[in-house]
């Protein structure tokens, strides 16, 4: 029902998924629809980026970060073990994203997920948290209004410039506004029962609980 509704209200020219600068309308008379874009499904690799028999797309830089020069680091690998590592510059993977406000899963590690993403002009939901979420800016600039998940009353407004870590708590929901295209790296743990643990008090949902910064 809900492939149908979007199938039949998201126009040709408008993809959900993208900045406005790269985008047309959401608004104004029907004018047949974007399945590409509603349909539009994420990168499922099976290689690590880099690695030599990895089929999936290499997007362009975006126009957003025109410019940035990318050096790659250096590898020494002992013979025989070559197709084991890959480099990747993370500016470089970023700066290829094709969407915005939509983390990519670059790394696992039991529960721990490292989802890097890009973001332009403003989240379009006002995400509800279920566990403690880390934010590290990688570069631009993301403002954040932290809001009571329950009432929407308004706790916190965040400005994170580049550098800047935070952690927003278990129980909010919050809205980013990026003036312009954003790296942002989300740090969580994926752990299933999280939202559960959270809830019976096995595990704090407020990072201020969770580590010692004193
Ligand atoms: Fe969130």
């Amino acid at each position: 029902m809900f492939t149908a509704m979007l199938e039949d209200w998201i126009p040709a020219d408008f993809d959900p998924f993208a900045a406005p600068r790269e985008t047309g309308s959401a608004v104004g008379p029907k004018r047949a629809g974007n399945p590409g874009a509603i349909h539009r499904k994420r990168v499922v690799t099976t290689r690590m980026v880099k690695q030599d028999e990895r089929q999936d797309p290499e997007f362009p830089i975006n126009a957003g970060f025109k410019g940035i020069e990318f050096q790659q680091g250096e590898m020494h690998i002992k013979p025989g073990h070559e197709s084991k590592f890959g480099l990747v510059n993370l500016y470089e993977y970023l700066a290829r994203s094709d969407v915005t406000w939509n983390p990519s899963i670059v790394s696992v590690l039991e529960h721990s997920l490292w989802c890097p993403t890009t973001e332009e002009h403003r989240l379009p939901v006002k995400h509800g948290n279920d566990r403690v979420e880390w934010f590290i800016q990688i570069n631009g600039q993301i403002d954040w209004e932290v809001c009571d998940q329950n009432t929407g009353e308004l706790k916190a407004f965040v400005r994170m410039r580049p550098g800047d870590v935070c952690a927003m708590p278990a129980d909010i929901q919050h809205q980013g506004f990026a003036p312009e295209r954003s790296m942002l790296l989300v740090w969580e743990n994926a752990d299933p029962q999280m939202p559960e643990k959270i809830r019976t008090g096995t595990v704090p949902g407020d990072p201020d609980k969770m580590v010692t910064m004193k």
